[in-house]
């Protein structure tokens, strides 16, 4: 993998974890509009590179997600180490990213490691009705039923540990988000009010 390159020294990276539809996207625009750190949902650049004519991995992205599977990490670490290298801002909100361990483990060793994780921590129901509702208008091949319940499987399987891995070195900010997200991002600004581009 050529192309991944160590984060320069003051890189601050915060990763946005959390179960489908619990709400990493909301929250990242809300951060984004009153902290200005540039934010990158590895699922947007992942749909992104599907839809990129000039891709190979187009068929294969398209795939995974219909299925609701993690794509290869070579794949995805690529894309994100891509668009920090091209910014000038110090500070990233990465958002859906590490979905596996090997992706976080790797990113940990090869590019930087993670300032603290957000982790929205949101009921399985909640978030089943937040997807089917986003269904209705977004278009996107993963938002109905079958594809939803792989999800959640994929997530709990796969995913959870990968907030073990950081819990394990204290790094994990809990935030219960079944409320709306007024009042879910009422609980995270105050975490992120001491850091500065
Ligand atoms: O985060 P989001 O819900 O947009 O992700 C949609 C899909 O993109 C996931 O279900 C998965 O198939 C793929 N994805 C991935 N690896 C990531 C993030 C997303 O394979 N790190
Ligand atoms: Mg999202």
């Amino acid at each position: 993998m050529s192309e991944i390159v160590r984060a320069p020294g003051g890189t601050i990276v915060i990763f946005v974890l959390g179960g489908p539809g619990s709400g990493k996207g909301t929250q990242c625009s809300k951060i984004v509009k009153d902290f200005g750190f540039v934010h990158l949902s590895a699922g947007d650049l992942l749909r992104e590179e599907q839809q990129n004519p000039n891709s190979k991995d187009g068929d294969l992205i398209k795939t995974y997600i219909k299925e609701g599977l993690i794509v290869p990490m070579e794949i995805t670490v690529k894309l994100i180490s891509k668009k920090m290298q091209e910014s000038k801002s110090n500070i990233f909100l990465i958002d859906g990213f590490p979905r596996k361990l090997d992706q976080a483990e790797f990113f940990c060793k090869n590019v930087v490691e993670p300032h603290f994780i957000l982790f929205l921590d949101c009921d399985k129901e909640v978030m089943k009705q937040r997807l089917l509702k986003r269904g209705e208008t977004s278009g996107r091949i993963d938002d109905n039923i079958e594809t939803i319940e792989k999800r959640f499987k994929v997530f709990k399987e796969e995913s959870l540990p990968v907030i073990e891995y950081f819990e394990e070195k204290e790094k994990v900010h809990r935030i219960p988000c079944t409320e709306s997200p007024d009042e879910v991002y009422l609980k995270i600004r105050p975490l992120l009010e001491g850091l500065s581009k």
